[in-house]
């Protein structure tokens, strides 16, 4: 229902603003909207990018920060650049948790006391259909990074990825509930989404398909330009997709924020997806 006391000329709100940080990755999941993988074009945003844009993005309204990747944690100066950004508006960063085994979850330390949460991806309650689509002992390194985390005093949010063409059981995703709660993760910090079939999905025939109207409009902003959505700047056959491209120019960061607020005027009233994504 429209808001019968809103301005219709009144821009909507920006909400996240995302940071590409990197393309490669130590894993090369069956679906992976970036096609990533060890040998994957680095693409990297550099750290003083992100920081000034994040400086502009307070000035200009943004609520928070997103860093996605590939795997940000392969940068060596991740923990100090959320650290950085943190100080701006408060950031969540996704990461596939298997970088910080042993004493290696110590570079996570400064972001205790941070405005940061770390979103791990998780799959499913059991190893084999988690494992098939990630990495083998991808579950078991998953299970042991979360609580560490968490006890280190750092928020943890668990990201989970269905395939829609398999149907959801109720029992397991019960199951999967359980298991982020017994590892110390809220249900408010459980996401789930389809597959977005981009990326290696698309080459497998994996995912719903998505039109912009489905993807949530969060200004996202590459190596590469500015996109509409952080599910925009994909990668099919080692092309990155241009289809949601905004503009080339990021810096002054009210260039991309202008072409998104003029997308933004053509779409329907309401800011929900069809399709669940998130
Ligand atoms: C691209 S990854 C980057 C961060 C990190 N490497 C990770 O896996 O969490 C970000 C999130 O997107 C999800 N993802 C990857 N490919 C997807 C696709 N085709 N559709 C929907 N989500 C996807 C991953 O499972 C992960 O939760
Ligand atoms: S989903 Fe994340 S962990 Fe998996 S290949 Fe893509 S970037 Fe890497």
């Amino acid at each position: 229902m429209t808001d019968p006391s809103a301005s219709p000329s009144a821009p909507a709100p920006l909400g996240r603003l995302w940071f590409y940080a990197n393309y490669h990755c130590n894993l090369a999941c069956r679906y992976c909207l970036t096609e990533s993988a060890p040998n994957s074009a680095r693409r990297m945003l550099p750290a003083e990018r992100m920081v000034r844009a994040a400086d502009q993005a307070a000035e200009i309204g943004f609520t928070d920060l997103g860093v996605t990747g590939g795997e940000p944690f392969l940068r060596p100066d991740m923990p100090e650049t959320l650290v950085r950004l943190a100080e701006l508006l408060p950031t969540v960063v996704l990461t596939n948790a298997t970088l910080f085994r042993g004493s290696r979850v110590e570079r996570l330390r400064p972001l205790v006391g941070a405005p940061v949460a770390v979103q791990v991806s998780l799959d499913s309650a059991d190893p084999t259909p988690n494992d098939a689509l990630r990495a083998p002992d991808n579950h078991a390194m998953v299970v042991e990074a979360i609580p560490r985390l968490v006890e280190l005093g750092i928020r943890v949010r668990v990201a989970t990825t269905l395939d829609p063409a398999v149907p959801v059981d109720e029992e397991d995703q019960a199951r999967l509930c359980a298991l982020h709660r017994s590892l110390g993760v809220a249900d408010e910090d459980h996401v789930v989404r389809p597959v977005v079939r981009r990326g290696r999905a698309d080459t497998v025939g994996m995912g719903v398909v998505a039109r912009i109207d489905d993807l949530p409009p969060e200004l996202t902003i590459t190596a590469d330009g500015a996109f509409w959505s952080p599910f925009g700047p994909t990668v099919r056959d080692g092309r990155l997709d241009t289809d949601l491209l905004l503009t080339r120019t990021t810096d002054p960061l009210r260039t991309p924020v202008a072409a998104f607020q003029r997308v933004m005027a053509g779409r329907p009233p309401g800011d929900d997806s069809r399709l669940g994504i998130r």
